[in-house]
């Protein structure tokens, strides 16, 4: 495979809307493989940087995707953990869209047994974020609680489980009655639908040790709150708002701490060190039956611009996965 062959992606075109064409296949450097892609996943992130609100990071593929499944077709130089024909999964900068995407050897993970490609596209962008920040960011002890707003999202429905396996009681804000029914199913322990109960009203008075927080903005100083001495909030995202007003006093006086985090704009080094962990401690868990993707819905990828509507429409629960292949 060269950089002068061509293959489909799927990319906005000059109307702004997602369609295939085609466009030149990745070039394989030293330490990387290539991939035909099966399968690759919807994130939040996918939705601003189509709107030029969230631009790959340096050196990153332009073509949206921040997580596949597929197989290895072919391996750099200085690779020798997969070989062709590995089928993996793999967490990305960019590129998922593709038909094909080089990607550093350490980013992969092995498909969990019996999965299809379509699940496993679901798992790393929401297992990797949720463990990276729950278990690493926040260092979350055991018997910990935790809160996650947005407890429905890819994300979130992940960070449920792994509180669920690792045995930290978490509880939810979500936008309905459906999703928190789904979030109760997953293993949270408790909940709110946004307007209808408090959250102070369900936490009080115990309130969390930590909270992964993608929503922010005015819900912030609600959020901070509720958290015990020596709590944490990751900040993960700001769908509420990149503003907020504190009280300085309560993060003082109750020694919280607030821990900025993204995942996709760090080291390749750093990302190698979280899948080696993830693989570890996480994905034997998926073999063994304890955790499962939570798949909204499966798309092909010829309507994507369908499975982007409805996920800018809140309406998902868990993944929604474009299928790239028949297969
Ligand atoms: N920092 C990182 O490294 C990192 C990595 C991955 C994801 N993220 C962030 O994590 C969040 C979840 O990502 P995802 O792809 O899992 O999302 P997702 O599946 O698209 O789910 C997002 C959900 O958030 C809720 N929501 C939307 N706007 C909201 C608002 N203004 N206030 C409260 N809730 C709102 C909606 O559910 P309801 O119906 O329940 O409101 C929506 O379905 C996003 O903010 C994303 O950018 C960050």
């Amino acid at each position: 495979m060269t950089d002068k062959l061509l293959m489909d992606a799927c990319l906005p075109d000059k109307n702004g809307r997602l369609g295939l064409a085609r466009v030149p296949c990745p070039a394989l450097s030293d330490g990387e493989v290539l991939l035909r892609v099966h399968a690759t996943a919807v994130n939040r992130a996918d939705l601003l940087q189509r709107q030029g609100l969230y631009p790959p990071p340096p050196g990153a593929s332009e073509i949206l995707g921040l997580e596949c499944a597929g197989v290895v077709v072919a391996c750099g130089p200085g690779v020798s953990e997969w070989q062709e024909g590995d089928q993996v999964c793999a967490l990305l900068a960019g590129g998922g869209y593709g038909e094909y995407v080089s990607i550093d050897a350490r980013h992969c993970l092995p498909i969990p047994p019996g999965y299809s490609f379509a699940e496993a596209a679901a798992l790393p962008e929401a297992f990797a974020t949720a463990w990276l920040n729950l278990y690493q960011e926040a260092r979350l002890q055991p018997g910990e609680r935790v809160l996650l707003p947005a407890g429905a999202s890819g994300v979130g429905t992940a960070a449920i489980q792994l509180c669920r396996v690792m045995g930290n009681p978490c509880f939810v804000s979500v936008g309905t009655t459906g999703k928190l029914a789904r979030c109760l199913e997953l293993g949270a322990k408790g909940g709110v639908v946004r307007g209808q109960q408090s959250l102070a009203s369900l936490l009080k008075p115990e309130g969390v040790d930590v909270i992964l927080d993608p929503v922010a903005g005015d819900c912030l100083a609600e959020h901070l709150a509720l958290l015990r001495d020596n709590g944490r909030l990751v900040l993960i995202g700001f769908m509420g708002g990149r503003e907020a007003s504190l009280d300085l006093g309560r993060i003082l006086v109750r020694r919280l701490r607030i821990i900025g985090s993204t995942l996709r704009s760090r080291s390749a080094g750093d990302k190698a060190e979280l899948i080696g962990s993830l693989g570890m401690q996480v994905w034997p868990h998926f073999s063994q039956g304890a955790l499962a993707p939570v798949i909204d819905s499966v798309f092909p990828w010829t309507e994507a611009e369908a499975a982007h509507a409805r996920v800018a429409a809140n309406l998902n629960i868990g993944k929604v996965v474009l299928q790239v292949t028949g297969n």
